[in-house]
């Protein structure tokens, strides 16, 4: 099933991606369709009417393939089989069959820089011992100082710790030490070796056959490395960092965009790029190589309207040098909830500063959020939303210590409160755990505990509540399927209310006004507003509010006989 078929979804169907609301699927979080207390793709399968109702274009799935889940799936162990906790292929099959004949594509999340420490390549170079052919397609090398007991590099993992772990040789003796930019069970791979870019390229094709309408590249910016191994240098310029945004990468994604291309149907590459120079970041868009990138540079800034307007501004300046459509992006599931992250005095998002006990406006987070929504729908480009944000869920920050799973959390000696929090199974109905995410009867617990307190935001109780988070998404997903100037396009910014509001137009007819200040501002003039993400006070927009105002009058309807 090569051809992509169905319902196009909107708009120019060559052109879906500059445009599309991209729905994040956690697998194991989102429903538990045989009743072991974790997701799987039955789950998937059995709601992918809600998804369709929602309003959303295409789905993206974490990695949902064979794996220890040392990372959440970020640590693949078959890169073509589904873990038996998910489903098995057939499943996937279907449920990109069937998504589409919804006219939902499906985006599937391919790990290029790391294997799992059982990943079968991996297991043989340890078992062929050092200089052997096995261990090339990895980074082993011998470790420093008279005994080999120093690490070959002082690189620091961005999950905190070293980057090295040391082998033990089969007579039980130390041997070479393999590099892992993440956690030991993630050993990278060396992408100067043939074997490496090959089985690749041939994972993209397996996929790309099964009719997935695009890749979600992981950690994109890290896979090539300086093979000399030198330091990082203080202040490394472009192209200067030994693991990071190296410029021989732009090769691997145009080869990739090469065969995404040899396929019916549009298909899409889209990187997971954390850079902070826009400019770098933008030649990985350039048009041969990926299609978009994740814009976390939005996410990381505070709910602050000189900080969001500097960010929309240099996002689109950026991508306007290679002609690529931007994307938005409120979360994901590295990254704490936006109502509890917009609830906070501080409300950027920072790796390193998860901050768990800090004071919290759990009202206040939800008021932003919810206007969050609006602007990030209106802005130009693509949309990313993290499931059950769509419900408002907060980060769940009281998770029992026996619970935690993530890696994060351990390697930071538990100061890091890890990303569990926003991978707490979705809940769908009822009054109590687990909510809808198992069914009826289910004896085993979800996978991580759900509160107690969640019976009011699950999906049952927020359809029938007009004033809900879910009502809201569906309302503006709704409107921007219907508005020819939303999604990809042009943007003009209005003055209007004072510095602390954000306001453009979309086409001559559509304005998104955000107030992000204290005090209720007056609206530009307007005809009707088609959509606010809170009560109007008296016709001015309150503070943390965001309108969507149709702005000349509408054409007479057309009379019908
Ligand atoms: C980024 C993914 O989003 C994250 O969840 C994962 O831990 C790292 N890449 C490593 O694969």
């Amino acid at each position: 099933m090569g051809e992509q078929v169905g319902r196009a979804p909107r708009g120019d169907d060559a052109a879906w991606w500059r445009g599309a609301v991209i729905y994040q699927v956690y697998v194991r979080s989102f429903a538990d369709g045989n009743g072991d207390g974790t997701g799987d793709l039955t789950g998937v399968r059995e709601h992918l009417e809600y998804l369709r109702d929602l309003g959303v274009d295409a789905i993206w799935f974490n990695p949902f393939y064979v794996s220890p889940l040392a990372d959440g799936g970020y640590d693949v162990a078959d890169y073509r089989a589904i873990d038996p906790a998910f489903g098995t292929l057939d499943q996937a099959e279907q449920v990109v069959r069937e998504a589409l004949e919804l006219g939902i594509r499906t985006i599937i999340d391919i790990v290029p820089n790391h294997v799992s420490d059982q990943h079968p390549w991996f297991q043989a170079a340890l078992a062929a011992g050092p200089g052997s052919p096995e261990r090339a397609r990895f980074w082993f090398r011998p470790g420093k100082g008279d005994h080999g007991d120093e690490m070959p590099t002082h690189w620091v993992s961005s999950f905190q710790g070293s980057t090295w772990t040391r082998t033990t040789n089969p007579d039980g003796t130390p041997g070479e030490w393999y590099l892992h930019l993440f956690t030991p069970e993630q050993p990278d791979l060396n992408w100067n070796h043939p074997d490496v870019r090959r089985e690749h390229e041939d994972i993209l094709r397996f996929w790309f056959d099964r009719g997935v309408a695009g890749v979600r590249i992981d950690s994109a910016a890290l896979l090539i490395k300086d093979p000399a191994l030198p330091e990082v240098p203080d202040n490394p310029g472009p192209g200067e960092h030994p693991h990071l945004d190296r410029d021989e990468l732009h090769d691997v994604y145009r080869s990739w965009h090469a065969i995404a291309d040899s396929y019916e149907g549009n298909r899409v590459l889209v990187g997971e790029v954390w850079l902070e120079d826009p400019e770098r970041f933008a030649r990985y868009l350039r048009p041969d190589e990926m299609h978009t990138a994740f814009n976390f540079d939005f996410m990381s800034r505070c709910w602050d309207a000189k900080e969001l307007r500097e960010s929309i501004e240099l996002t689109l300046a950026a991508h306007g040098l290679v002609g690529a459509p931007a994307t938005w992006v409120l979360s994901n599931h590295d990254v704490t909830r936006p109502v509890t992250r917009y609830g906070r005095a501080e409300s950027s998002f920072a790796f390193d500063a998860k901050r768990s006990g800090t004071p919290t406006d759990p009202a206040l987070g939800v008021r932003r959020a919810r206007a969050a929504a609006l602007l990030v729908a209106a802005l130009p480009g693509s949309l990313y939303v993290y499931q059950g944000d769509e419900l408002g869920l907060p980060e769940v920050e009281d998770l029992p210590a026996a619970a935690i799973q993530d890696p994060m959390h351990f390697r930071s000696h538990g100061v890091d409160p890890g990303r569990d929090g926003c991978r707490v199974p979705l809940p769908w109905s009822g009054t109590a755990t687990p909510f809808g995410f198992s069914p009826a009867g289910t004896t085993s617990a979800p996978w991580l505990p759900q509160p107690t307190d969640w019976a009011d935001l699950t999906v049952a109780a927020q359809e029938s509540d007009p004033a809900s988070m879910l009502r809201l998404y569906r309302a503006a997903f709704a409107i921007r399927q219907n508005e020819p100037d939303l999604g990809d396009g042009p943007m003009v910014w209005i003055t209007t209310g004072g510095d602390a509001v954000l306001a453009f137009a979309r086409g001559p007819r559509f304005a998104c006004v955000v107030n992000l200040g204290n005090e209720p501002v007056e609206l530009p003039a307007h005809d009707h507003c088609l959509l606010a993400s809170g009560p109007l006070d008296d016709g001015r927009l309150p503070r943390d509010t965001a309108a969507w105002l149709r702005l000349t009058v509408r054409d007479p309807a057309p009379v019908t006989t």
